[in-house]
């Protein structure tokens, strides 16, 4: 049995005063929820949220690591960084930092490597761009994120990795993947696992959907079988809408 995951992705909003304002009101409202419940939230809010977040069942997130230990990286945060800051998960390989700030399949698998050597459980997100999903390429493109994504991951690793397939055409748009279509893209990257470290490891992953997935939406998502969980964005901005999510 896989043990739902639900993160919120605040991307860059909230102060870090904000941040603990959310934060103090979401706590109480998904005090009984069943499944994991995770806010990656900005660098700069992460010491006051952690604060804020003691005594409840939230987990910390940020939203990016970079892959070296230190060194001449200016702007950067290294995985011991957030690890000295009780840092649980770290989101890797978001499409917007693909996208906006040069990421690429290399840099995502390097992350993943330093975040984990640090003892931060990460969350590697997947998926295609509107113009490769109206070509018919989403499986080529998932599926090779994925593997160049897990490259040189050992099979011991795996448990600490979750995978958010965020479809970008979805992404902030209000368009939704139909629940059957993203169950079929997130099977197709549960069988990529498979034949990389067999079954029982591709069963026990678990796999998220991302992209508009709202109060509205996350009942019938959640209910597809291949699907543990949401990365959410936009309803994670406010806490009665998360909360709606993670109590789907
Ligand atoms: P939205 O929920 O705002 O579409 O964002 C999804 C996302 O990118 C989460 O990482």
């Amino acid at each position: 049995m896989r043990k739902p995951i639900i993160a919120g992705n605040w991307k860059m909003n909230k102060t870090p005063e904000e941040a603990k304002t959310l934060v103090t009101e979401l706590a109480p409202l998904v005090k009984d929820a069943t499944c994991e419940v995770v806010v990656c939230v900005p660098f700069v809010d992460l010491a006051l949220v952690k604060k804020a977040l003691k005594g409840t069942k939230i987990k910390l997130g940020a939203q990016n690591v970079h892959w070296a230990e230190s060194g001449a990286f200016t702007g950067e945060i290294s995985a011991s960084m957030l690890k000295e800051l009780k840092v649980e998960y770290v989101i890797i390989g978001h499409s917007e930092r693909r996208q906006y700030f040069g990421e690429t399949d290399q840099t995502v698998n390097a992350k993943i490597k330093a975040a984990i050597a640090n003892g931060i459980k990460v969350i590697v997100c997947v998926g295609e761009t509107l113009e490769q999903h109206e070509q018919d390429e989403t499986i080529t493109v998932v599926s090779r994120q994925t593997i160049e994504a897990f490259k040189d991951i050992p099979k011991e690793d795996l448990k600490k990795i979750v995978i958010a397939y965020e479809p970008i055409w979805a992404i902030g748009t209000g368009k939704t993947s139909s629940p059957e279509d993203a169950e079929e893209t997130i099977s197709v990257i549960r069988k990529t696992i498979k034949k990389l470290y067999g079954s029982a490891p591709s069963e026990a992953i678990r796999i998220q959907y991302g992209g508009s997935m709202n109060p509205k939406n996350a009942k019938e998502l959640m209910a597809m079988p291949s699907i543990d969980g949401g990365l959410i964005g936009g309803a994670s901005l406010k806490a009665e809408d998360f909360a709606k999510v993670v109590n789907y």
